[in-house]
């Protein structure tokens, strides 16, 4: 079935392809999704309606704004820590508010993105000409290490967007350690977590009719496509959808149509796919109380205080270190 697998690879990215078109049941990690074109299409399901978390966790932030600022501050000022902090549209909602009540905070926001630090350095310089902004360009692990130096005031970390989401449960576990690791007992953890609802909600934030979510999910195999001279038939895949309510997880996958094969060139690899066979691409874990408090404690962690919108689909905690 495969032919002439290379060992060694140019990226992470081929690397996992290889390993994940090579193993049954097929799959894919969804944070290769993320090039150019999937950081605008994650903007586009960010304004969709169907994908009520943003909604949720705007208005928990607007709703709460003088509570979580209450939690966040300190009499010698503070350090706000943002990893993953993307385009700041939520993030602003609390510099705006920190602002306004003249609390004496540095804003270091942490992206794998340069493009995206850059964007947000911009707005917030314009918007916010008060906030003394240092973006850290990196991966969450190599600036959390950086971070845990940060120790001359109290340092707040914030997660925004159930980003811890897309890991399984021991994966967020070793997620929350590190964390946990460059925290001091005076530090805080802001994070927002996606909660257990109505399936069918959650069916629906994942499989919009407009197809945008389709084309993120698809934006794995023209990606491989473009970077490992593959020939994936996009069309003849298609995105399917499911919610385990007894687990919380919803998964994504992307199913072939019809038998084939797809040549990866520079891989080396020919993947065959039988009717119907499916690619798992992305997990998106859905919580409650009980499960946050578990995946806490085992990660040395303890909730402090939780924030939640009017509909109760979604929640910020506010961790510290046990
Ligand atoms: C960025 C991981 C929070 O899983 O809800 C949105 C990504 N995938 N629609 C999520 C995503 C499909 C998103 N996270």
């Amino acid at each position: 079935m495969t032919t002439k697998r290379k060992i060694t690879y140019a990226s992470n990215f081929e690397k996992d392809t290889a390993e994940g078109l090579s193993s049954f049941p097929k799959y894919l990690s969804s944070k290769y999704i993320y090039d150019k074109k999937g950081d605008k299409l994650f903007q586009d399901i960010m304004e969709m309606p169907s994908y009520y978390l943003t909604g949720a966790e705007f208005e928990i932030l607007e709703t709460h704004k003088e509570a979580i600022s209450e939690a966040f501050t300190s009499p010698s000022g503070f350090d706000l820590i943002e990893l993953g902090a993307g385009d700041g549209k939520k993030t602003k909602i609390l510099l705006r508010h920190l602002v306004s009540r003249d609390d004496d905070f540095c804003y270091l926001p942490i992206d794998i993105s340069h493009n995206v630090l850059e964007g947000l350095e911009k707005s917030v310089q314009e918007e916010l000409p008060k906030v003394d902004i240092k973006p850290q360009q990196g991966s969450y692990f190599d600036v959390l290490e950086s971070v845990a130096d940060y120790n001359s005031r109290k340092k707040v970390i914030m997660v925004l967007g159930s980003n811890i989401g897309n890991l399984l449960h021991p994966q967020a576990i070793d997620f929350l350690t590190n964390i946990q690791e460059a925290m001091s007992q005076k530090d805080l953890l802001f994070m927002g977590f996606d909660q257990k609802k109505n399936p069918q909600t959650i069916l629906d934030a994942y499989n919009d009719p407009e197809g945008i979510t389709a084309a993120f999910n698809k934006n794995l195999l023209h990606r491989i496509n473009d970077e490992m001279d593959a020939n994936f038939d996009v069309d003849s895949f298609k995105h399917w959808e499911v919610y385990n309510p007894e687990s919380g997880t919803a998964k994504s996958y992307l199913v072939s149509t019809k038998e084939q094969s797809v040549s990866i060139n520079s891989l080396g690899l020919t993947i065959h796919f039988t009717p119907w066979e499916s690619i798992h691409t992305e997990i998106s874990q859905k919580y409650d109380d009980t499960i946050v408090e578990w995946l806490s404690g085992e990660s040395g962690l303890q909730i402090i205080d939780q924030f939640t919108d009017k509909n109760s689909y979604y929640k910020n905690y506010v961790f510290t270190k046990r």
